[in-house]
C-alpha cells in the first residue's frame, strides 16, 4: 500500500489520503461521486447493517453525507475504486468516543463476495496503525451480520461485547458485536506474515 498526497475537489483539505492495494484505491469522496455513491447505497441491506445510512438513499442524501465528510480532522472518509476508477463503496475511520476510532464500510451489492472488504479494510487497518500511529481500532457488526465479522475476523479483530445500536434504517435498535484490533495484535501479524516456518521430517 502506498500514500499519496492529493487535493480534494471543492471541498476542506483535511483528507488528503489516497490508499492503493493490489485492486484498490481508497480515496476521498468528491461531489461528482455522489450520482453512483446514491445508485450504490440505495439497498436496504446496507441500510440496516450500517448505523446511519437512511433507506429510501436518494441523490439528495448522498450529496449532503459527501459534503459532511472529511471535515472534522480526526475522522477520515474513503470511497473504495477498483484501480479502474469504478467506485464499489466506502469505509472509513471515525472517533465516536475518546478512546480508539471506528472503522466503518460498506460496498454494493454488486460486488459482495470478492474479497473487496477484506482488502479495503486491511488498508484501513494499516493506515490507521502506520501513519496515525493509533494503538488500537474498534468495529461492529450486527449480530444477525456474519458475512461483515468475517470480514473482521479475517483483519485480525477480535470480539470483545455485544451491544445494542440504534439503527437509523429500521428505525430500532440492534444487537451489534464489537470487535477490537491491538496495535500489537496487528504488528505482530504483520511480522508473523514476513516470517515462514520450514517443516522437517525426522526418522
Ligand atoms: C459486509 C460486506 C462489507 C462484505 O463485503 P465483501 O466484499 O463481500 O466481503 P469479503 O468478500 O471481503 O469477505 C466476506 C466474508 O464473509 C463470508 N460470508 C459471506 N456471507 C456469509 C454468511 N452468510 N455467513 C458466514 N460468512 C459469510 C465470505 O465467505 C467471506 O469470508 P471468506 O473469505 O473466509 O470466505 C458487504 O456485504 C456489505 O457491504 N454489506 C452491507 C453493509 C455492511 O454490512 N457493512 C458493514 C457494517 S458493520
Amino acid at each position: 500500500m502506498t500514500i499519496l498526497e492529493r487535493p480534494r475537489d471543492g471541498l476542506p483539505e483535511t483528507c488528503t489520503h489516497v490508499l492503493e492495494t493490489g485492486r484498490l484505491i481508497l480515496r476521498a469522496p468528491r461531489l461528482e461521486d455522489a450520482k453512483t455513491v446514491a445508485t450504490l447505497a440505495d439497498d436496504r441491506r446496507i441500510a440496516e447493517n450500517t448505523l446511519r445510512i437512511p433507506h429510501p438513499y436518494g441523490l439528495g442524501d448522498a450529496e449532503d453525507w459527501i459534503a459532511s465528510t472529511n471535515l472534522d480532522s480526526r475522522d477520515e472518509t474513503f470511497l473504495i475504486a477498483r484501480r479502474d476508477g469504478t467506485v464499489m463503496g466506502a469505509c472509513g475511520l471515525e472517533w465516536r468516543n475518546g478512546h480508539s476510532p471506528e472503522i466503518g464500510y460498506w460496498l454494493g451489492a454488486r460486488y459482495w463476495g470478492q474479497g473487496f472488504a477484506t482488502e479495503a479494510v486491511r488498508a484501513l487497518v494499516d493506515h490507521a496503525f502506520a501513519d496515525h500511529g493509533y494503538n488500537a481500532l474498534q468495529a461492529g457488526a450486527r449480530t444477525s451480520n456474519p458475512a461483515s465479522r468475517r470480514v473482521l475476523e479475517k483483519c485480525g479483530f477480535q470480539w470483545t461485547s455485544v451491544v445494542l445500536h440504534r439503527i437509523r434504517a429500521i428505525r430500532s435498535s440492534a444487537p451489534v458485536d464489537c470487535l477490537r484490533l491491538e496495535r500489537a495484535i496487528w504488528s505482530s501479524l504483520k511480522d508473523w506474515g514476513r516470517t515462514s516456518t520450514r517443516v522437517r521430517y525426522v526418522a
